[in-house]
């Protein structure tokens, strides 16, 4: 519900999850409150709180501003920053007026979330109210900002729209999203600074691990310089109130929808209060506006949770799933498949593919994916990106005649591109060298031996436009892996004036996302996942366009514990790949059974990624077992609530750090997934306790299960026994990484 009172100057945001409270004072627009929802809305009683009482300080300073600028006294991360022709940098925004939408609208150009029409809203969604835009003004520069408050799904999507209404061109050097720089209630007896700041950082195969660090009087910054969101960090940042767990107490959160450079700051102030910031990256992004023109900035999510990581990733998931990926596929189950990458590598031929394809289709498997190395000369990494036609020796009958061959074998043909790429050796470089990014008179910085098109040109971005509707068009093909496998350098453009070079970065990502609309608009039956050497795009404006991501370049089922849990604190599972591939790992070199990769990729969308026929007797059996589990369970580990229930991070001792456990429920059923790293003398039984259960509800063991341990068999258990006294993790047999599935029906009473 938004409540707006301009005679008192108070916009007051709420629903079932949270009040989100804005007030005017001396035309200033003020953060008042975010929290737990309440029904008063004046909080003016609490003015007093801000006052300065040291001339060292201007008034603002000490404000909770909705938009610290730049200039005018507000001494720490601007939230806008703004240098008029004059070459004069401050910026003083004064409320002017606000009006409300009754629906939430598109970010133009940009990736944003949706409020379902009411006809489509499901029994348990709370009802979503339009959007509340506020217009504030610099009465001096011109310069106005319209911010626009959405609530969906119990989330708050915020934005801001700058406007230059003056004659002269200003440039804008800080264009953050939301803020939050209210006044915190920590628990009786500590401070803000008690708060506790969490992110997901990593590298290469090793994305998204869970840091949760305390909240420095220093600033921290989180952020990429990189052109895309990265693997190292992720546009996202949580506050954790002390003593915050999974399931309990006060988190802040806030997710940038957006796949290039971002900065996300936190800090305690001075005066004891928390600041948090997320936007686009001022080391990267600045942007020229001339008269009369719009800049829009990308949209952020903010999430207030009271019941702790899980409630504020249940939000995530819901908004991200259901009101974001535009994909026909958001809501639907994903066909497993098998992926040829780990299987050979560049050494793909038709013959190998349909060797893959025909043991595949006997277990089950349904559909195929042909990786790189299928087209131009690319028989390594050193050429052909940018060559996007089939290599006439690895493909004799072509695309068309390898997808109906595939077909025939009772498969879906998905395929392997990366359209952003071009390798100095291939024709479309020799015919274009000036269409990747690159600065005059600098060496042409290469990653994988491979150059970054720039995508911020219009012919760029037409060129794959077509070249990827010619290749959908001409074979019958179901699914894309649409992959980006370097970050930038020499971030310039050829095209682009010198005072717009900085600008280059976010036209790429606006070219990007022009086209992948048009692309993923004309195949709306393509299933696409993106991929950037795994998960260095994991981000949610790469969700709005492609509903999965490759999670991860490790496949190792260890590791991935760590990969995909840290991920399932932003992202749905439905949004993860997760594929079986062959032991030893291809990345770390560990053996494992195939049981425990199974068990570990069923928590995403599962696939294989190894030579199925390689596999021995017995594995290859278990590998059509599991085919058959996972159409039994996608619906649930898909549609299902996903929580987290035992860490691999941060474990308060080891033994908590070697169980780690996960599960999936919705109203009829629960998935129980645990797993134990490394086996231990003399076992001590661990118990685990489940989640979003109906304690008075009935539940009993899936028995068809043969893997099911004797203790639940014949039994039947309260929700309130599951959850209180827990679950047993008894494993098979005494080894290292180990796993056990449990299916819990709920059952009548007799
Ligand atoms: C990086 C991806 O993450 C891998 O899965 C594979 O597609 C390779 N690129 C192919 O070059």
């Amino acid at each position: 519900m938004i409540n707006a009172d301009p005679k008192r100057g108070i916009f007051h945001l709420t629903c079932e999850e949270f009040s989100y409270i804005l007030q005017i004072k001396d035309g200033r627009l003020l953060q008042l409150y975010f929290g737990a929802p309440i029904a008063d809305a004046d909080l003016s009683y609490l003015l007093p709180c801000f006052a300065s009482g040291s001339s060292f300080n201007q008034p603002v300073h000490h404000l909770p501003l909705e938009l610290p600028t730049l200039g005018s006294g507000w001494y720490g991360e601007p939230a806008l920053g703004a240098i008029g022709s004059d070459g004069n940098n401050v910026t003083e925004l004064r409320y002017q007026d606000y009006k409300i939408l009754p629906h939430k609208e598109d970010l133009p150009g940009l990736p944003s979330l949706s409020q379902p029409p009411t006809a489509m809203r499901g029994q348990n969604e709370t009802k979503d109210d339009g959007t509340l835009q506020i217009l504030l003004k610099d009465e001096l520069t011109g310069l106005a900002a319209v911010l626009s408050y959405s609530i969906v799904s119990g989330t708050l999507a915020r934005s801001m729209e700058l406007i230059n209404t003056s004659d002269a061109p200003i440039k804008l050097t800080h264009m953050a999203s939301a803020t939050l720089t209210l006044p915190l209630l920590p628990p009786a007896g500590s401070g803000d600074s008690d708060y506790s700041l969490i992110h997901l950082q990593g590298n290469w195969a090793r994305e998204r691990r869970v840091v949760r660090t305390p909240l420095g009087r220093a600033e921290t910054k989180i952020e990429s310089q990189r052109g895309a969101s990265g693997h190292e960090e992720n546009p996202f940042l949580a506050l954790a109130a002390p003593g915050a767990d999974e399931n309990s107490g006060d988190i802040y959160a806030l997710s940038l929808i957006y796949s290039g450079s971002f900065q996300a700051s936190a800090q305690v102030r001075d005066f004891d209060n928390v600041y948090l910031s997320i936007g686009l990256n001022p080391l990267t992004h600045n942007w020229l506006l001339e008269s009369g023109e719009h800049f829009v900035c990308p949209e952020a999510v903010l999430v207030y949770a009271n019941r702790g990581l899980n409630q504020m990733s249940h939000l995530f998931h819901r908004i991200y799933r259901d009101h974001l990926c535009r994909s026909k596929w958001a809501g639907m189950e994903r066909p497993v498949l098998i992926n040829n990458w780990e299987a050979t590598y560049f050494d793909i031929n038709e013959e190998k593919v349909m060797a893959l394809a025909k043991t595949a289709a006997k277990i089950g498997v349904e559909l195929l994916v042909m990786d790189d190395g299928w087209f131009g000369n690319r028989f390594d990494d050193h050429r052909s990106l940018g060559d996007w036609y089939e290599n006439p020796i690895k493909l004799p009958h072509g695309l068309a005649g390898l997808a109906k061959k595939v077909n025939q074998a009772g498969l879906k043909f998905g395929l392997w591109v990366e359209p952003e790429m071009i390798s100095p050796d291939s024709d479309l470089y020799r015919a274009h060298p000036d269409w990747c990014l690159h600065a005059p008179g600098r060496t042409r910085t290469e990653g994988r031996n491979q150059l970054i098109l720039d995508l911020s040109r219009e012919d760029v971005q037409d060129f794959i436009i077509h070249t990827m509707k010619h290749i959908l068009n001409s074979a019958n093909i179901a699914y894309i892996k649409w992959d980006m496998n370097r970050n930038m350098t020499e971030s310039f453009s050829a095209l682009q004036t010198p005072e717009r070079q900085m600008e280059t970065q976010h036209r790429y990502m606006l070219g990007l996302y022009r086209v992948l609309d048009e692309v993923t608009s004309a195949f709306p039956d393509v299933l696409f996942e993106s991929c950037s050497g795994g998960g260095g795009r994991f981000d949610a404006g790469m969700l709005y366009y492609m509903p999965q991501t490759w999670t991860s370049d490790d496949t190792d089922a260890v590791e991935r514990l760590k990969i995909q849990y840290g991920t399932s604190l932003v992202y749905p599972a439905s949004a993860m790949g997760a594929h079986v591939s062959a032991s030893p790992n291809h990345q770390v070199g560990r053996k494992t059974d195939i049981s425990m990769r199974a068990d570990v990729a069923i928590g995403g969308n599962f696939g294989f990624e190894l030579d199925l026929d390689k596999l021995s007797r017995e594995d290859l059996a278990a590998a059509r077992d599991y085919v058959a589990k996972v159409k039994k369970l996608r619906h649930l580990t898909s549609q299902g609530t996903f929580s987290r229930l035992l860490s691999p991070f941060d474990a308060p001792n080891y033994r908590a750090a070697n169980y780690v456990a996960w599960q999936f429920a919705d109203q009829q059923d629960l998935l129980l997934c645990i797993y134990r790293v490394l086996s231990e003398p003399n076992p001590f039984i661990h118990r685990v306790r489940l989640t979003d259960l109906d304690p008075n509800a009935l539940y009993q063991a899936d028995e068809t299960d043969p893997s099911l341990p004797a203790c639940f068999k014949g039994r039947t258990f309260t929700g309130a026994a599951l959850m209180q006294v827990g679950v047993p993790m008894i494993f098979k047999g005494q080894q290292d990484f180990c796993s056990q599935l449990i299916l819990f029906h709920r059952v009548k009473e007799k």
